[in-house]
């Protein structure tokens, strides 16, 4: 299988609390406003068996009955609910013309169970090929200092299983993710989130309203 881009399919990425859910409902806001449907979503998730999926990957390591996974098993169960997200959710919806906005996506693996985990890219990108076989046309990612992110995140309560991960783990998810992004400038949209809530949900719809221009 080569990887087919799928210009509908936009995804949001970046680490613990980068305020993804803000923008999320800014750019639907901007896609409906604009006549388009869209379908919001996200990952590990999408659909029911892939959420049940979610729920034992971020399983907090305290809870009854609790196994810790192996990376590996990390890994494959992300790509497991992956390939059930993408048939079963993105799929139809840019069959029938919507527009796909997901919270993470293929980006979050090699980012998390490759950089921080030390999974080999290479397998990571040959599960892509063979098991997505989709990539977004546009990739937000929404960029801020750990430090500042994980208090934001942690101030939520009810931290999960990755998320009381070390800082070091966060910051190599940070560098990969940036990585990322200068390898793939055109794809990969770096936006500032140290900044606030509203203007880093401006700055994400004005360029996906670019991006939407440039397509049409
Ligand atoms: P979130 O809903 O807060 O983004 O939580 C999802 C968690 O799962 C987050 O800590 C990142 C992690 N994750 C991975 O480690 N790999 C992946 O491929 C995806 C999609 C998420």
């Amino acid at each position: 299988m080569t990887l087919q881009v799928r210009p509908r399919l936009v995804t949001l990425e970046g680490g613990e609390g980068a305020g993804k859910s803000t923008v999320l409902e800014a750019l639907r806001d901007a896609l409906v406003a604009a006549g388009e449907e869209v379908v919001c979503t996200r990952e590990p998730g999408g659909t029911p068996l892939a959420e049940r999926i979610r729920g034992l990957l971020l399983e907090p390591a305290g809870a009854a009955g609790h196994e810790a996974p192996a990376p590996e098993t990390e890994l494959l169960l992300m790509f497991a609910a992956r390939a059930q997200h993408v048939r079963g959710t993105i799929e139809p919806a840019l069959a029938r013309g919507a527009w796909v906005i997901s919270d993470r996506f293929t980006d979050a693996s090699f980012a998390y169970q490759g950089a921080a985990r030390g999974g080999d890219p290479r397998f990571i990108a040959e599960l892509e090929r063979n098991v997505v076989g989709i990539t977004p046309g546009l990739t937000l990612l929404l960029d801020v200092p750990v430090a500042v992110g994980l208090e934001r995140a942690r101030g939520r309560g009810g931290v999960d299983r990755i998320e009381s991960e070390a800082d070091e783990f966060f910051e190599s998810v940070r560098e990969a993710y940036l990585g990322r992004a200068q390898a793939e400038p055109d794809r990969i949209r770096v936006v500032d989130a140290r900044q606030p809530a509203g203007t880093v949900a401006t700055q994400a719809v004005a360029l996906l309203r670019a991006y939407r221009e440039a397509l049409r």
